[in-house]
Order: C-alpha cells, then sequence, then structure tokens
C-alpha cells in the first residue's frame, strides 16, 4: 500500500514539473533571454531585447534606457560637428550619439564614395561600445545632397515654392532621401519652414515662400518626401527654424557683420502663431521626427531656452513627440555661462545640443548639473527617450549599412529628372510686354550673355559642396543655362555667347538674352539693405539691349530684387532663382516646349 501512496505522489509531482517546464518554456523559449556578461555587463548583441527588430520601439526604447548609464545617456544629447572631433576614437570614448557636417564640414574625398566610407568609420566606432548605439549623421542637404560632388542639385525652396507642387515636392525630398542613405547619411537638416517677410535677410531662398498658406501647403509633402513611410523608413527630416526667424527686425541681429539673421522677433503672439507656427504644427502632425530651434530671440529672449515655445506649446499644445535640436552654438548664445546656458536649454525643452565643438566640456556640465540636481532624471530620460525612439523608428539599429552599389544612385538620370521638371514648373514670369514669350527654337541668331549663363556655381547658389557656394563652373554632371540653351534651338540658330555682352555684330540679332543675378551667399554673410543687380549685370544687360531686337532678362537670385526703375525697357523677364544643376529646365520652357507654370513665393514689385 505504502508503495503504491508513494509512487502516486512521484507521478503527481511529476506532473505538476512538466506543466511548470512547458509554462516556462511557453514564455520564455520564444523570447530569447537577455545574456549580459556579468563583469562588462557586454550584452550578446544576439539576444538583448533592444536588438530585437521585431520588438516595438517603445519596447526597445524602454529595454535600452534601462541599460544606458548617466554618461551613455549624456552622450546621447550631444551634437558635434565632425571637424571638431580630437580623433574618431572620442565616438567611443564619450559614448557621441550624433554628428553632423555643417557647411562645408567635408572628407577629404567629397564624392559619394567618400562620404559613404566617412560614415561608415564613424559608425564603426559605435561598435566599439558596450550597447553599440548607432551614430545620427546629420548634414543640410537642402536643395538635395549638395555637399557632395555629382549629386543632383534640386532648386532651392524658394524655387519649389514657386512650382506650388505638392507631389513634385514630395519627389525632389524623396530622390534627395536616397542620396542621403547611399552616403549612410540619415538626417537631414531640412525643410526649413520659415516664412520670410524681408527681401533683405540672406535666408529667403531657404524657404518655400513669404505666405504662411504656401509654407503649410508644401511642409507635408517635404517631410513625407524626407521620412517615407513608418514601415519603410528613409532619413529624418527636421522642421526648422522654430520659430519665427521669417519675421525679424532689420539691424538687430546680435551676430556680428549680420544684420538681421538671428535677429529679435517682436511680433505678437498672435501673429507668431498665424504666420510662422501653421507650418509647424502641419510638420508635426505630418510625423516629423526632429525640430531645430531658431537662433533667434522673441521679445528679447533666446529661443533656445524659450519653455513656453519649446515644451508647452511645441510638446505640449502640438503633440511632438520626436526630439528639439537647438542650432549651431544656439545654446551658449543664451545669456550667462555655458554651464547655466546649457542646464537652462535643457529644462527648456532642447533635447540635443548642437554643440557643436566641446563635447568634452558638455559632458562635465550635464554630469554636474545631474549630480547637483539642475536637471532631473526625467527631463534627462525624456530627452534621451525622444532621441532614442528617433533612431529606432529610423531602423538605425536595423539597417545594413549602404554598399558602393548603391552609390549609383547619387546622381542618377532618374533624380536628375526630377530636378529639371522642378527647374522648369519654378519658372516665373515678370513680364512679357510684347508677347514675345515663349521663343522660337528656329530664331535665326540668338545672343547670350551675362555672368551666370555658364555658371553652374552661380545657378545652385549657396549650400552647394561649400558654405557659401562656390561661383564659376565646377560642378561634375551640372547643365548650365547655356548650354540647355544651345541643346534647345534647332541646328539652323546661331548662338553667339558673350559673357560680358561685347558684341560685334553688325545688325541688331532676333533675340537675345541676359542671364544675370547674386552670386553665391548663405545665412547671415546675404543679408543685404537693397538687394538689386550689380553694375556690371546691368551694364551686359544694355549691350545686349543695343545688339538686339528682343531682350529677355532671366534673373538667377535667392529672393525679389530691386529691379523696378531698370526693368521699363526690358521686353520680357523671368525669374528662375537658384535652379540647381539642371540648368536645361530653362531652354525646356523658354523655347515653348513646357508652359510657364511658376508662381511668385515672395512679392516682386516691378
Ligand atoms: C546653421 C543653420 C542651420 C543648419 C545648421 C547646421 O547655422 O542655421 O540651418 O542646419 O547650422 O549646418
Amino acid at each position: 500500500m505504502r508503495i503504491n501512496i508513494n509512487r502516486n505522489i512521484f507521478i503527481v509531482l511529476l506532473l505538476v514539473l512538466l506543466v511548470a517546464w512547458f509554462w516556462w518554456a511557453y514564455n520564455n523559449l520564444d523570447k530569447p533571454a537577455i545574456f549580459c556578461d556579468e563583469q562588462t555587463e557586454i550584452c550578446d548583441q544576439n539576444t538583448a531585447l533592444y536588438l530585437d527588430a521585431s520588438r516595438s520601439v517603445d519596447e526597445r526604447v524602454e529595454d535600452l534606457l534601462a541599460r544606458m548609464t548617466l554618461e551613455e545617456k549624456i552622450g546621447q544629447l550631444a551634437l558635434i560637428d565632425r571637424s571638431n572631433l580630437s580623433n574618431s576614437e572620442d565616438i567611443a570614448r564619450y559614448n557621441l550619439g550624433a554628428l553632423l557636417s555643417g557647411g562645408g564640414s567635408l572628407p577629404e574625398d567629397r564624392t559619394a564614395a567618400g562620404w559613404q566610407a566617412m560614415t561608415a568609420e564613424y559608425q564603426s566606432y559605435t561598435k566599439k561600445t558596450r550597447l553599440k548605439i548607432p551614430l545620427l549623421y546629420g548634414v543640410d542637404a537642402i536643395h538635395g545632397h549638395a555637399n557632395v560632388l555629382g549629386a543632383t542639385v534640386f532648386p532651392h525652396q524658394i524655387g519649389l515654392g514657386a512650382t506650388n507642387d505638392p507631389d513634385l515636392v514630395r519627389r525632389v525630398y524623396e530622390a534627395t532621401a536616397r542620396e542621403l542613405m547611399a552616403t549612410g547619411v540619415y538626417w537631414n537638416f531640412a525643410p526649413s519652414l520659415d516664412v520670410p517677410k524681408d527681401q533683405r535677410w540672406g535666408r529667403v531662398y531657404e524657404a518655400f515662400s513669404g505666405d504662411a498658406r504656401r509654407v503649410d501647403g508644401l511642409t507635408a509633402s517635404s517631410i513625407i518626401g524626407l521620412q517615407g513611410e513608418p514601415s519603410s523608413p528613409l532619413v529624418l527630416a527636421t522642421a526648422k527654424h522654430y520659430l519665427g526667424g521669417g519675421a525679424a527686425i532689420w539691424g538687430s541681429s546680435d551676430t556680428e557683420d549680420y544684420k538681421i539673421d538671428q535677429g529679435d522677433i517682436e511680433l505678437s503672439e498672435q501673429l507668431l502663431r498665424s504666420e510662422h507656427l501653421l507650418p509647424f504644427q502641419t510638420a508635426v502632425e505630418a510625423g516629423v521626427g526632429s525640430v531645430m530651434v531658431a537662433l533667434n530671440s522673441w521679445q528679447g529672449k533666446k529661443l533656445s531656452s524659450h519653455t513656453y515655445l519649446l515644451t508647452d506649446v511645441l510638446k505640449g499644445e502640438l503633440g511632438f513627440t520626436g526630439f528639439v535640436v537647438s542650432d549651431w552654438y544656439g545654446v551658449y548664445e543664451i545669456p550667462g555661462n555655458d554651464y547655466l546656458n546649457t542646464v537652462a536649454a535643457i529644462n527648456s525643452g532642447v533635447d540635443m545640443v548642437m554643440l557643436p565643438k566641446d563635447y568634452k566640456k558638455f559632458a562635465a556640465d550635464m554630469l554636474h548639473a545631474k549630480q547637483s540636481g539642475k536637471i532631473s532624471d526625467s527631463r534627462l530620460d525624456d530627452a534621451v527617450r525622444r532621441v532614442l525612439r528617433a533612431k529606432f523608428a529610423l531602423g538605425l539599429f536595423d539597417r545594413e549599412a549602404p554598399a558602393p552599389a548603391d552609390l549609383e544612385v547619387v546622381g542618377s538620370d532618374e533624380h536628375r529628372a526630377i530636378a529639371r521638371e522642378a527647374v522648369r514648373k519654378s519658372l516665373v514670369v515678370l513680364k512679357d510686354s510684347r508677347d514675345i514669350l515663349p521663343l522660337s527654337k528656329d530664331v535665326q541668331t540668338l545672343l547670350v550673355a551675362g555672368s551666370a549663363a555658364d555658371n553652374v556655381g552661380q545657378q545652385c547658389g549657396g549650400w552647394t559642396v561649400e558654405w557659401q557656394g562656390i561661383d564659376g563652373n565646377w560642378l561634375p554632371g551640372a547643365t548650365s543655362i547655356l548650354s540647355g540653351l544651345k541643346q534647345t534651338v534647332s541646328s539652323k540658330t546661331e548662338v553667339i555667347y558673350e559673357r560680358d555682352g561685347n558684341f560685334t555684330l553688325s545688325d541688331k540679332a532676333d533675340v537675345g538674352i541676359a542671364i544675370i543675378g547674386e552670386k553665391p551667399y548663405a545665412e547671415g554673410a546675404g543679408d543685404n539693405a537693397d538687394p538689386r543687380l550689380s553694375t556690371e549685370d546691368l551694364a551686359v544687360i544694355a549691350k545686349v539691349r543695343q545688339s538686339s531686337d528682343k531682350l529677355v532678362v532671366i534673373i538667377i537670385s535667392g529672393r525679389a530684387l530691386n529691379i523696378k526703375t531698370q526693368a521699363r525697357n526690358w521686353e520680357a523677364i523671368v525669374a528662375a532663382w537658384l535652379p540647381g544643376t539642371e540648368g536645361q529646365g530653362v531652354a525646356d520652357v523658354l523655347f515653348g516646349g513646357y508652359p510657364f507654370t511658376g508662381a511668385l513665393p515672395v512679392p516682386w514689385e516691378l
């Protein structure tokens, strides 16, 4: 009898153990356990939850955040220009989370292959860290990946604004995103959602329009073009510059040599909202992953420390869940010392600081601020969470590095065709008093003159390889407006090009085209008290006028210029803005291949 009871108890215990094992197996075997080495705490990269792409973004964020040390968290909030790295090892040493190429901060090899090699090398240092959090690498690809020799350079935003074509804008930014990804760059400091009200500002051309509704109408398509769909992310977009820099007051800039750029905004809150906040609201609704703070002040207070606008309005009222990044050195322009500025900016709602230089000091300041309670655990974790969420949503932890074969998309015929379409649709007829447009392809003699006729650097403008752009014919794969004209006219047409207009014809030619305008500039370097054509340009126009029956003036500029007095005796005037590398788009329309459809994005008085 006793044996039977013992046997029954044994069987019951066995059954209980079996049930318990099956329960454990069900709950654990399909979810790999997280094995981290006790000493080094280096987690087995194949099993850590945050590296499991099948998990949700929030699960991965929370798992990673829980593993991070204070130093690792602080490293994710620093954005450094690559030129300020003491050495690349510091990426690992300081757990750096983000690098940028500011204007002109380029690899030695400026081709797409050189860029791809550079970003791959930087990323390799993150593999040496405990948690292997990938870098975000950011650039200003504001009219294509224009830092890169051979890339497609699209019209600057003011030209896209003139097209007022959301689908085209989406395709422009998607093409830009694909050229960025081929070089391992997954963060674009674009689009600008500024609404410039003063043509004297050097950043008018970086915006879509001086009309908030026109800007707003192109916002969602630019962000969706760059970021793609959540299921198939492209690059991280940046809605910039928050908020209102387009309404700065002339003469209020506190930056040496600048007059209005980064100046003070004195608008009422009601006008700031109606004229400048609208596009940012649309950007947030479109899922933009980052917002960059303007370097301006509003009613005398630096925006980088404006808690109401950064936290209450942007994150609270608009519900922005991405991360806020300060602009170049902006945190250190807040009145006070660097340490107090850092505390003020982070507590106001800045999540990542574009230092862009001294990451060692930033790390020390942040450590001190955290340990002294000046920055709370919750604020620090909120900032890190936002950055990590963007990285996981972007697929940074899961993407394969781009391969050399991916580089064929850079400057591809497909992308150049999109750029050419954008050039066509950006052209605005300011005047055509004798209905001479479009011109005939069979015109017998065509005179062409002007500084911008055969000058791809001028037609691209600023932020093209160099921060301030480079005047002259130096961009591989680009087509000047003159080349486009020559490719379009019939074989019977004689095209005579004289840059300075010194034609020696005995009789007047049928048509003369003067292609002139602004030399490249960027930001405050373009602040100009009286934007107008140079005396050199006006002299060339006068010579073309003398040598031709019909005069067409094509203006390359980043804004409206003061041509009121001179324009009276010009039959036709076309605003071409800053068309980029596909200059033949001008001839496509000038000779009737396509209609003029561009609409002024900013007021232009004649
Ligand atoms: C500049 C600009 C900003 C740009 C950033 C990085 O100062 O204000 O638009 O994205 O620095 O180059």
